[in-house]
């Protein structure tokens, strides 16, 4: 190990009582070793390096965000893509599982909004069942999107995002590409045919019954209707610099396109972690750096473990393991009630795939919260002191959910995250897990916490700077959703 005497000393009590040359010298030594170690992972901070990224100035982004604003793409007109996603919100929506379509107030986003009970289909608490990811990033993704990788580029194929790769999505018969959609450009605009088809996301009761066809032509048709006050065919010609007609440039792939080219220009990746990998050695703290040892260094060798999956610079292996956050919500239909949710086995119907959900990046991590695919976990802390030991975590989870939002459906949540935790074990002693439990000093968390401190873009923690990805201007079918509430 050639970082193993820095990294002991690191570990070695009272350093903070040495003065301050002892301390300077502690310090570049961790600074050293944390640089081999970059070397050693191959780490250069820009996972973006090389990409080909539209901007958010761009035409066809700018037409995306008009749509990814409106709710003319909601069934129901009353729930857009940016209920769940926006951008003042992380990308997400800050709650632990989000509320769709028949929301009391459909214009509230964020902590607050819960489903009308009256004369709805609902009982107030969220219907979607698992958390909202961000969709800052999206396009570094090259192998799976959702949490259990149900759109996913077919195996063997290494692009970008899955550009001009085979893509199979939901509407895939089997282990093929999707026949509809042959020619999604990438995985981002494979994914974006599929919000509009959930029934809890975005469509409600309207065209119950149809395909998913059916009811995306319908969007469509809504779109070109000359019925609403509306300028989107001039929106798209605008967009796609043509002067062709509405049959032929408001079809779902120019949609879907412009969607995904929208949340394609959300590239968030200058933090102060690539920062100091490209050479400035103050841009993070001694505390981060010790946090960053931690993080990057294996369970065997006295660290955290944790680059064994959040591996690279966009901190994923893009694969699939079980953590066993706590399983609430109301579940994706699996188990004895129902109520469960199996992750990946959903997807591979593989029963070793069970309870395994995907391994997110961690960049902007502080402002993507709540956490897991359940958004069991509100802070950053709770989280990772649930890797550190799932059992104890578990042991100490407040199944009652009343610091994290009483209106989410309670019944089996503790049996189904003990059945998640059982899975775990049985991985263990399989052999196939690469969650080992590490025991860590209050202060060695606080360090992996300042660690992960280091992954947010400053843009991202800057309204002013993500207000480029709000609309302004003219409101193409008076359909835009201004959110009611300040956040
Ligand atoms: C009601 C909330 C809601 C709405 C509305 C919504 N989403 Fe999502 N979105 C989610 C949830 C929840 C997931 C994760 C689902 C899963 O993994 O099973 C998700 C996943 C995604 C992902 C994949 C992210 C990743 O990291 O894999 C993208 C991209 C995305 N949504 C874009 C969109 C777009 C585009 C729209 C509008 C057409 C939209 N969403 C509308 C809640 C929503
Ligand atoms: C065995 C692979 C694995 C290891 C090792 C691992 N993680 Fe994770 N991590 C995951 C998976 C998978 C999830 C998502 C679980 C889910 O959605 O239920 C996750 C979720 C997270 C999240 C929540 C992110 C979000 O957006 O929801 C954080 C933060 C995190 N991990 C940090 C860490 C830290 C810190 C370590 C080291 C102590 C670590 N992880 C070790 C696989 C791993």
């Amino acid at each position: 190990m050639k970082f193993g005497q820095s990294f002991l000393l690191s570990l070695a009590p009272g350093l903070s009582g040495c003065g301050s040359d002892s301390s300077d010298n502690d310090e570049s030594s961790i600074t050293d070793a944390l640089r081999a170690m970059a070397t050693e992972q191959r780490l250069t901070g820009n996972p973006a390096a090389g990409r080909n990224l539209p901007a958010i100035e761009d035409p066809v982004p700018q037409l995306g965000m008009k749509l990814f604003f409106s709710k003319a793409l909601g069934g129901l007109t009353d729930s857009a893509c940016v209920t769940c996603h926006h951008p003042l919100l992380g990308g997400g929506d800050d709650l632990p599982l989000p509320v769709g379509v028949e929301a009391e107030d459909p214009d509230f986003l964020g902590p607050g909004r819960l489903h009308s009970v009256a004369g709805h289909h609902f009982d107030g608490g969220p219907t979607v069942p698992r958390n909202a990811p961000t969709t800052f990033n999206i396009a570094l993704w090259d192998k799976v999107l959702f949490h259990d990788g149900r759109v996913e580029v077919l195996d063997g194929v290494d692009s970008h995002n899955g550009e001009a790769a085979p893509i199979r999505t939901p509407d895939s018969a089997g282990n093929v590409s999707d026949p509809a959609d042959p020619d999604a450009l990438n995985l981002t605009q494979a994914q974006s045919l599929f919000p509009v088809t959930s029934a809890e996301e975005m469509r409600g009761q309207f065209m119950a019954g149809s395909s998913n066809e059916e009811l995306r032509q319908a969007l469509v048709a809504r779109l070109t209707s000359q019925a609403l006050p509306n300028t989107w065919l001039a929106e798209f010609q605008s967009a796609l610099n043509s002067n062709e007609s509405a049959a032929e440039l408001i079809t779902f792939e120019t949609i879907s396109f412009a969607l995904a080219e929208y949340e394609r220009s959300q590239v968030f990746v200058d933090t102060p972690w690539k920062d100091f990998l490209e050479g400035d050695d103050e841009a993070i703290t001694l505390q981060a750096k010790r946090g960053a040892l931690l993080f990057f260094t294996a369970p065997a060798a006295g660290g955290a473990g944790c680059s064994g999956c959040h591996s690279g610079d966009f901190f994923t292996d893009e694969k699939f393991h079980v953590v066993a956050i706590p399983q609430i919500g109301r579940g994706k239909g699996d188990g004895t009630d129902g109520d469960d949710d199996f992750g990946r086995e959903q997807t591979t119907k593989r029963p070793e795939d069970r309870y395994a959900f995907r391994t997110p990046t961690l960049l902007n991590v502080t402002e993507t919260g709540p956490y897991g695919h359940s958004g069991a976990y509100k802070s950053l802390r709770e989280v990772i002191v649930h890797h550190l030991n799932p059992a104890a975590a578990i042991d100490s989870f407040d199944f009652t959910l009343s610091n994290l939002d009483p209106a989410i459906q309670k019944t089996n949540a503790e049996r189904n995250t003990r059945l998640a935790l059982a899975q775990l074990e049985h991985n263990r002693s399989a052999g196939s897990s690469k969650l080992a439990n590490v025991a860590l000093s209050s202060g060695e968390i606080d360090q992996l916490e300042a660690f992960l401190q280091t992954l947010t873009d400053s843009c991202v923690a800057d309204d002013s700077c993500l207000a480029q990805w709000v609309p302004g201007g003219p409101d193409p079918d008076g359909l835009r959703l201004l959110p009611s509430n300040q956040f």
